[in-house]
């Protein structure tokens, strides 16, 4: 029987988390899952569009993956995600290796079309739905501590840059009670860590439950859990969530919010819907309400028509925020989008000179605010061993910086314990155990 599934994904969490959902989906449908990809009948790859150079990685595996279809023909090879929604029947066209091919929402029929595909024929499933979340169906997840789960699909917010309300379709969210059981099976099997996603997580809604209820009635279920969430859009977090966060121990202090770019006049073009201004106001008002709060942003180098004095309000934001951390990117156009119609005209090597000043920028702060918490102790979830050694263990505080520290007796993976910090580079904190601790 043809029953061995193997599956690689790319992209932002969303993606990783829908391929837990794939997986339940084809598991529930006699599919065994392989981490193995010699002997798999199906090779799935769930794709992102976001830039050009995710796409271009998508290809040349493609071209890699010739080899094992030369070799073995009857594998069935499939394309799931951003690209399958974006590209549709031109890329089962170009790519005659490919034989399947399905968008985010039509994962249900997965199984049909892979019986399609095994008969000989293309399968396609590419329709946006204004409905599926996916909301009865139980992702596929190992034994783990952290897990993800997709409040929400689809965005509205066309920023104009970006690629993902067409890949993705209109927003709409899960059910809050549905998300709350799946928070008590998972702390239920020990998992310590959950983060709650969307693109736009501060527009979830589920019958005038907003997203701020949700946080607080997963937080309750058990306080031993923390509670994540990724991505704020800075027009629509609220006080009501401020506060949430601040009265819940185990909601994390640490908030991921994309600032693009420090300029009003590239926000405005972006359709970014908020000005430096309001963002700074939501910043101070954030570290009132929450001591302590850490930051992160997305920032884009390089949008049409940006100059260097736009350039240079980008740096000169991150040195009024601070961020712990940011991730940076160049600008891609993206057919389809609004911005693409607009001159793509700050050549390459002024965006990358601009974006490495970014990062050099960003690495600077990380660095110096991580200096800040030398000899103080912080609260450390323990993950497993350190990338280096397994003399070290890694965990990650609240405000998810990475720490560090020599494993000692009657501590391990999934326990809350102090550490004090000695040392910091601008990614990761270095310390020693101090104790252990229990939360309930
Ligand atoms: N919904 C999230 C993130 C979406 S994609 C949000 O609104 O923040 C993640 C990041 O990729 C974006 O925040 C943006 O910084 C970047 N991005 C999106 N489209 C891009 C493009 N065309 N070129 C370069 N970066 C892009
Ligand atoms: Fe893209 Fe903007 Fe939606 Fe984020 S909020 S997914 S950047 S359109
Ligand atoms: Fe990429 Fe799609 Fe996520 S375009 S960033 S995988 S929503």
């Amino acid at each position: 029987m043809k029953n061995k599934i193997y599956i690689e994904t790319y992209g932002c969490q969303m993606n990783f988390a829908d391929t837990e959902l794939v997986q339940g989906i084809l598991h529930n449908n006699g599919y065994t899952i392989s981490k193995d990809i010699d002997g798999a009948d199906v090779i799935l790859l769930n794709t992102c569009s976001v830039r050009d150079n995710a796409e271009q990685k998508i290809h040349s595996r493609l071209d890699h993956l010739k080899g094992i279809k030369n070799k073995r023909p009857e594998t069935v090879i499939g394309i799931l995600g951003c690209m399958a929604e974006r590209l549709r029947k031109s890329l089962i066209e170009e790519k005659k290796i490919v034989d399947v091919v399905v968008g985010p929402d039509e994962y249900r029929r997965l199984p049909e079309l892979l019986d399609v595909a095994f008969g000989g024929e293309k399968g396609i499933g590419v329709k946006l739905s204004r409905t599926e979340t996916y909301d009865d169906i139980a992702p596929y997840r190992e034994d783990g501590l952290n897990a993800w789960i997709s409040v929400m699909r689809g965005c509205d917010k066309f920023c104009t840059f970006c690629v993902v309300p067409f890949t993705r379709g209109r927003e709409r969210s899960r059910s809050l009670d549905s998300i709350v059981l799946e928070v008590k099976q998972l702390s239920e099997r020990g998992f310590k860590e959950v983060t709650l996603l969307g693109q736009n997580v501060n527009s979830y809604n589920d019958n005038g439950k907003d997203f701020a209820d949700l946080l607080a009635s997963c937080a309750i279920v058990d306080r031993s859990v923390r509670i994540r969430f990724t991505t704020s859009h800075p027009q629509d977090l609220s006080d009501k969530l401020l506060y949430t966060i601040a009265e819940n121990p185990n909601i994390c202090n640490y908030i991921h919010l994309p600032v693009q770019s420090g300029s009003d006049r590239i926000l405005r073009l972006m359709n970014r819907t908020y000005t430096i201004e309001h963002y700074l106001n939501l910043i101070d008002k954030a570290r009132k309400i929450i001591p302590g709060v850490s930051f992160s942003t997305d920032i884009i180098s390089g949008f049409p028509t940006e100059t260097m004095e736009d350039h240079l309000m980008t740096l000169d934001i991150m040195q009024k925020v601070r961020y712990d951390g940011a991730y940076m990117f160049k600008y891609s156009p993206r057919e389809g989008t609004k911005a693409y119609n607009m001159k793509d005209d700050v050549p390459d090597e002024v965006k990358s000179k601009r974006l490495n000043e970014i990062i050099e920028l960003q690495q600077t702060i990380s660095h110096e605010i991580n200096q800040t918490l030398i000899g103080t102790e912080e609260i450390v979830l323990v993950e497993g061993n350190s990338k280096k050694s397994d003399k070290f263990f890694a965990g990650r505080t609240d405000t998810n910086k990475v720490v560090v520290f020599p494993k000692v007796d009657n501590v391990g993976e999934g326990d809350y314990v102090t550490i004090k910090i000695n040392r910091a580079t601008s990614a990761t904190l270095f310390g020693e155990f101090v104790d252990k601790i229990n939360i309930f």
